[in-house]
């Protein structure tokens, strides 16, 4: 990474969004990267007991003009210590799964270097396409 691609990093903040809840009325949780104020890139969670997991990584977007900084990868990490630190000391909410299109090398390569596995070899169909499903399952914390 460049020194500039570094500054750049530096000034770009992830945060949890309010959960609205989405059309299918689940609970959804948004994660978006700013930089001053403007939307960079943005991810988010669903929370839904099916594909045997208990969340669904949804939507990730990177404004071309910041890609190849690692902000999928950020975005991953952010959503898995949100599910973490909000949910899992007090359910088992520790399943996670993404869909990906077989030719997003980037997604692939992020989500395995985040310790997603694929879960089946067949492709499953995903919102009408055909898509690799992974998964990750997180060590149960303890509970409090
Ligand atoms: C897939 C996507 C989320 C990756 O986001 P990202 O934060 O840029 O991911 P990374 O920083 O890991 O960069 C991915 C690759 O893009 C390369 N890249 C660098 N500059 C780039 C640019 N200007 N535009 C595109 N890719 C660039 C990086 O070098 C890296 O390749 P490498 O692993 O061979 O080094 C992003 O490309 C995107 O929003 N795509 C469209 C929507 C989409 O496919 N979403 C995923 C749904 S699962």
């Amino acid at each position: 990474m460049t020194k500039t691609q570094e500054e750049t990093l530096k000034s770009i903040t992830i945060s949890q969004e309010n959960n609205p809840f989405d059309f299918e009325e689940r609970e959804k949780y948004c994660f978006v990267a700013k930089r001053k104020d403007k939307i960079v890139a943005f991810a988010s969670m669903v929370r839904q007991e099916e594909f045997g997991a208990n969340w669904i990584f949804r939507d990730c977007q990177v404004n071309p003009r910041y890609r190849g900084l690692g902000l999928q990868r950020k975005l991953i990490q952010a959503r898995i210590e949100f599910a973490k630190t909000v949910f899992t000391p007090y359910l088992d909410w520790r399943h996670f799964i993404a869909f990906v299109r077989p030719k997003n090398q980037y997604s692939l390569n992020n989500l395995i270097s985040e310790g997603f596995l694929v879960f089946q070899d067949e492709l499953v169909k995903f919102k009408g396409a055909e898509h690799i499903q992974m998964g990750k399952t997180i060590e149960v914390c303890e509970k409090s």
